[in-house]
């Protein structure tokens, strides 16, 4: 009996090391294709017109999906590995779901994007918002928000809580505030259900970890279905600091309220608006064949005056289709494009699937994008393209630009090889064609010279999708 009881108990430990060992083994699988799959795509660092923050953009294409992630880097090593951790976890589960998923997935359908805006609360210290949308499979997209709070000067996290003066009477004005501003929006207002909202700011276990802070306001951003009907999507709520003031800390009643104050005093001048109407009069058509270039999701620091360089040493007018959050980040290559006289476009401002958004929403996707256009250029954007060519009828009726597709798609995303991009334009173009690259893809800025080349010699004009 002895022996073989040993017996088995060796072959119980050897199994379990054998478990270990192929775990393991796995492990090191996956993490060795996290970092090829780094290489082949690529991370960029760019600089950003906030001191002391640089912008990662992290893109990868797989056969079966696409993640394009965009997140802050500090001098700070704490603040970063915090937000690293943060979207690799997002990154890891979303690769786990499409993992899952893989047989019900077509190609290059599944998706994930994490965009994010920054405010400026007070010297040295942002808000970070962060929008992650994703699809898999089936009908339901996703979308969640997640906010930081970061004091660049300490290298520190802020706590909502320290800056709203938590006590029960300031909850329950709180609570008034919000409701007031629901009731405000005829879109929201239907929609809201005031018990929750209650709760909601009630509940002692909510610290507002989704509220943040603009120069001008205070910013509450709610999830999917928490205090209202799916049909709002997720609302955000703007309370004006002025209201707010008596509800914050003394610390942050302060800091918060004297650099509101010093914008102000500064005044957004309108000189820029002055240089408007400047678009060159082009549309005298020679008979000739015509077409329209066009840039997608830029602008992008490097990339896009790589291409308005080349397109200006071919005399061609070209159209940008402008991501709003990244024309916040990079004002002067916006201002570049438009000073050069290609035609704005506004594609949304963080490429958001409009088909999936709330109508409200998806109208503050396109109108903000078009006021910063306008404040940062002096131009109008004066076409629309929606992000993967998805709008809902409901918005749609509410953008005034015409919605812009295209006809030849370069793939260049895809691709990222300038030679596979010049055939498929040789293989589709004709008279009339509007050709769909992307300006942020430093191969796709390399192809702009062969495609402008061939084109010319082939009898072409370069113009705008709107002259087209
Ligand atoms: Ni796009």
């Amino acid at each position: 009996m002895r022996p073989t009881k040993l017996t088995n108990s060796i072959l119980i430990l050897l199994g379990i090391f054998l478990i270990g060992y192929l775990f393991m083994n796995l492990l090191q699988e996956t993490k060795a294709e996290g970092n090829k799959k780094g290489k082949t795509n690529g991370t960029l660092v760019e600089y950003s017109k906030y001191p002391e923050v640089d912008l990662i953009t992290d893109i990868t294409d797989k056969e079966k999906y696409h993640i394009s992630m965009h997140y802050p880097k500090f001098k700070s090593k704490k603040l970063n590995e915090e937000i690293e951790e943060y979207v690799s976890t997002i990154e890891k589960g979303f690769i786990t779901t499409v993992n899952e998923n893989k047989k019900y997935i077509k190609n290059h359908s599944a998706n994930l994007s994490l965009t994010m805006d920054i405010y400026t609360m007070a010297e040295n210290t942002y808000s970070i918002v962060f929008s992650e949308g994703s699809y898999v499979v089936g009908a339901n997209a996703q979308q969640k928000a997640k906010v930081y709070l970061v004091d660049i000067d300490k290298g520190n996290f802020i706590q909502q809580t320290k800056i709203f003066n938590d006590t029960k009477q300031n909850r329950e004005q709180l609570y008034t505030l919000l409701n007031e501003s629901f009731k405000e929006s005829s879109e929201y207002e239907p929609l809201l259900f005031e018990e929750s909202l209650k709760e909601w700011t009630m509940n002692k276990e909510n610290n507002f970890s989704n509220l943040y802070f603009t120069d001008k306001s205070a910013v509450f951003k709610f999830d999917k279905y928490e205090v209202t009907a799916g049909a709002a999507g997720m609302p955000e709520i703007s309370i004006p600091l002025e209201k707010m003031r008596d509800l914050l800390t003394d610390e942050w009643k302060d800091k918060l309220w004297i650099n509101n104050t010093k914008k102000d005093d500064k005044g957004d001048s309108n000189d820029k608006q002055i240089e408007k109407e400047e678009t060159p009069d082009r549309t005298s058509p020679t008979g000739g064949k015509r077409v329209a270039l066009t840039f997608d999701d830029g602008p992008h620091p490097k990339n896009t005056l790589k291409i308005i360089d080349i397109l200006d040493k071919y005399d061609a007018k070209a159209t940008f289709f402008m991501l709003g959050n990244r024309v916040n980040f990079y004002p002067e290559i916006a201002k570049k494009v438009a000073d050069e006289g290609h035609e704005l476009g506004n594609h949304t401002w963080d490429h958001k699937d409009l088909s999936t958004l709330s109508k409200e929403e998806g109208i503050q996707e396109v109108e903000q994008t078009n006021e910063i256009i306008k404040s940062t250029t002096g131009r109008e954007s004066t076409a629309f393209r929606p992000p993967y060519g998805a709008v809902n009828e409901q918005v749609q009726k509410s953008i005034s630009s015409p919605s812009v597709l295209w006809t030849i798609d370069t793939l260049d995303w895809q691709s990222h090889n300038p030679n596979e991009i010049l055939k498929i334009v040789k293989e589709n173009v004709k008279d009339g064609s509007i050709i769909l690259m992307h300006d942020i893809h430093d191969t796709s800025a390399q192809a702009v010279e062969p495609i402008l080349k061939y084109l010319k010699t082939e009898g072409y004009e370069f113009v705008t999708v709107s002259e087209l």
